[in-house]
């Protein structure tokens, strides 16, 4: 089993450029079936769901090249409409081919997605909004089936602003007989750059940002876009930062999309600078608990940051109580920061924590993408040596974490 070692106690200095976006690139190459003629996409990150992606997109006859980070893909060749079961069950966004392949190929089957265990994540709102649009969707012990003459456009009310859902709905839409209004829409920035994308490709979209996005179908062609930076992958080494002390200042990310989590480092006792494309984070004195605070939809606090600040309430001089309102069981971290020595209970969905003065280095395993990313956060700031197994959780979002925070000063060596 892939392990990290990690020597903590290195104060992380420097800089670095952030990796694409890994929750904007993954609806981008589902999409990519939609356009006709090449797309090139460039800053893709090298991440084990984008190598999943690409396999699957292979699989259904679309051709791929990858050269020194830019990405061509021409789905003229497009001959397939099941998405292989055994790759369609290892990520979450595998369930974004259902909207595409059907807009582009009338049918479509694919097993239930998969994706980290952090709840039960349901897929019954991409099944309603696909309904809504006018497909037959089928799901059952044989996983997901759907067919449609045309998505015919309307009107989609989203219960709740799921980022799923919301993508999966302008997928539809891209390649509908009319116009579709999405009401109740997810505002992430991932969300905006998949509109971005479709617009480069011919779609009329307006209102991303917002909770109403209506989209203007028009024949989609393929287009040269670039990945943003990833600002969760962002947060994750300004967190790194904070753990230890450190400063470090990431490029390549709009403070914009990081708003709620840069408030928090401030609110944590951290020194934050802004500019245009980069932050800065320096940490002197200790850290500061919070004594409230709560997950929610974009702009609020980003679920996938909450693994990455738990370290540092669990590090903090005194109590702070953290509530996860996004999935029911992404607190399941908390056991493995205690055996480095933090002092998490967790009582449902909140986390009451009382801060230590330091972490001592252990084994501890890694079980999801974020959660693995706060055990390596918390590592870095412990006493001592630590052993994180379950690495291959971590590489399916982050680009070489072990060379990018070694060339900040951190102590640490990759085994199997
Ligand atoms: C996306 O997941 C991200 N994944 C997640 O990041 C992120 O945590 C999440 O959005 C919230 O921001 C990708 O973009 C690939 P949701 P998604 O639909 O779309 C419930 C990471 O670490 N729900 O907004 O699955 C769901 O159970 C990953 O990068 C339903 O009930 O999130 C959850 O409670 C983890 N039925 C809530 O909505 C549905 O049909 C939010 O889920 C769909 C969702």
């Amino acid at each position: 089993m892939p392990e990290i070692i990690v020597e903590g106690g290195h104060r992380l200095r420097g800089e670095l450029h952030i990796q694409g976006s890994k929750n904007a690139v993954l609806p981008i190459l589902a999409a990519s079936v939609l356009p006709e003629g090449e797309t090139v996409l460039t800053h893709v990150p090298v991440i084990g769901d984008v190598a999943v992606s690409l396999e699957i997109l292979s699989a259904l006859g679309v051709s791929v090249s990858l050269a020194d980070g830019r990405l061509t893909l021409c789905a003229d060749s497009l001959c397939g409409d099941e998405v292989p079961r055994e790759l369609g069950a290892r990520m979450r966004s595998s369930v974004l081919f259902l909207g595409s392949l059907l807009g582009r190929r009338q049918k479509v089957r694919a097993a239930f997605p998969g994706g980290c265990a952090i709840g039960s994540r349901p897929v019954g709102l991409h099944l309603s909004v696909l309904r809504q649009l006018g497909a037959e969707i089928s799901s059952g012990g044989n996983g997901l089936c759907g067919r449609v003459g045309r998505f015919t456009g309307g009107v989609v009310a989203l219960p709740f602003p799921s980022v799923g859902a919301t993508e999966q709905a302008l997928l539809a839409a891209a390649s509908a007989a009319g116009d579709t209004v999405i009401r109740g829409a997810a505002r992430e920035p991932e969300v905006q750059i998949l509109c971005d994308f479709l617009g480069a490709c011919g779609a009329k979209i307006r209102g991303q940002g917002t909770a109403e996005i209506r989209v203007m179908p028009a024949p989609l062609h393929g287009c040269h876009f670039e990945i943003p930076g990833d600002r969760i992958a962002a947060g994750t080494y300004l967190a790194a930062a904070a753990a230890t002390a450190g400063d470090v200042t990431v490029r390549g990310i709009p403070p914009e999309h990081l708003k709620s989590s840069l408030a928090v480092f401030r609110l944590l006792g951290c020194r934050v600078d802004e500019g245009e494309d980069w932050v800065r984070l320096v940490r002197e004195g200790m850290l500061r608990p919070v004594p409230r605070l709560e997950t929610g939809p974009y702009p609020g606090f980003p679920t996938d940051m909450q693994p990455l600040i738990l370290p540092l309430l669990a590090l903090a001089s005194g109590e702070s109580r953290l509530r996860e309102n996004l999935f029911e069981n992404r607190l399941g971290l908390a056991g493995e920061l205690n055996r480095l020595g933090a002092d998490i209970r967790v009582c449902d969905r909140l986390a009451v924590i009382h801060g230590v003065r330091s972490f001592t280095g252990s084994s501890v395993a890694a079980s999801d993408l974020r959660g693995g990313a706060g055990l390596l956060v918390a590592a870095l700031a412990a006493r001592g040596v630590s052993r994180i197994t379950g690495r291959r959780y971590i590489e399916r979002g982050y680009e070489e974490p072990e060379r990018n925070l070694t060339a900040l000063g951190a102590a640490i060596r990759l085994i199997g």
